[in-house]
């Protein structure tokens, strides 16, 4: 019985089809780990987080020192798991446009887009 079948295995086997698929496999898993994606970590390359740390001790730290309001407090894995989960664009969309009872740019409309953004990377990469 076990003669039956063998021989088709490794007939299946020996076809390019087959080791196309692995190599597609092989290929994909290996993209996605470089793309981090899967991984709950968000990239932050392109922020300057060293601003963006000046920017949350002179307002953001306000809130998100204490947690208050309900602000997620920095460095709370637990707290921002879900929160950073989102992506930096939605987060940062949030920040720069408010979203509940976090005010728009934390309160102080004369911070640019880029010095919000720097924040929310900061915070982030403190978080998560
Ligand atoms: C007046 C208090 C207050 C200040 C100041 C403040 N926040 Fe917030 N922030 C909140 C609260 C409250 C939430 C939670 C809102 C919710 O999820 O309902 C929040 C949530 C957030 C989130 C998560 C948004 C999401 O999509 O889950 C980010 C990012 C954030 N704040 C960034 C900032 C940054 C950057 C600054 C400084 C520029 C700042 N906050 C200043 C109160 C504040």
């Amino acid at each position: 019985m076990s003669n039956q079948f063998t021989p088709k295995i490794s007939r299946l086997a020996s076809t390019p089809f087959v080791w196309l698929c692995f190599a597609g496999f092989l290929f994909i898993t290996s993209c996605s780990q470089s793309d981090g994606y899967g991984s709950s970590k968000l990239d932050l390359k392109g922020f300057d987080l060293a601003k963006g740390e000046q920017v949350y001790n002179n307002l953001c730290m306000v809130c998100h020192t204490p947690g208050m309001f309900g602000a997620p407090k920095i460095r709370d894995k637990s707290m921002w798991a879900s929160r950073i989960a989102q992506g930096m664009d939605i987060l940062i969309n949030h920040s720069i446009n408010g979203f509940n009872a976090m005010p728009a740019k934390g309160g102080n409309a004369n911070l640019s887009d880029e010095e919000i953004k720097n924040a929310v990377a900061f915070m982030v990469s403190q978080s998560q």
